[in-house]
């Protein structure tokens, strides 16, 4: 199994998620987070002083998946969420050891 955590522009939210669904994606976690990438959020002044980094609200997408689903997955997102533009985000791949559905007791595959 693996563990997919991609952050994206807020505004792909939507877009992303509708076609992770059509793909057969039954769970996934959101979360609102602030973030920068090698520019740096892009520097901002503020009361006249520089600030050289400043965070970006970002969004969180974290995705457990089988490993044969780990690449469409990825594909997916990348793709809907890219824009050309810089900030569009980053996509990290993780080894996934277990997993467990509390309500059931169900592990692992079963879980997902
Ligand atoms: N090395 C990293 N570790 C954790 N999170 C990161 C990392 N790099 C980027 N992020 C997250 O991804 C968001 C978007 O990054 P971003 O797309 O700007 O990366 P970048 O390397 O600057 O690429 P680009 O040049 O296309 O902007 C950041 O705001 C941050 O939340
Ligand atoms: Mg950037």
């Amino acid at each position: 199994m693996k563990f997919i955590i991609a952050y994206i522009k807020p505004f792909k939210l939507e877009p992303v998620r509708d076609a992770l669904q059509e793909a057969g994606i039954e769970g996934m976690t959101v979360s609102e987070v602030r973030g920068f990438g090698r520019q740096k959020g892009q520097p901002v002044f503020y009361r006249g002083a520089e600030y050289n980094t400043t965070f970006v609200p970002k969004i969180k997408l974290e995705i457990a998946v089988a490993d044969d689903q780990a690449h469409g997955v990825v594909e997916i997102i990348a793709n809907v969420a890219r824009t050309d533009s810089i900030g569009d985000g980053k996509i990290f791949v993780l080894d996934l050891e277990s997993a467990l559905r509390i309500r059931t007791g169900d592990t692992d595959h079963d879980a997902l």
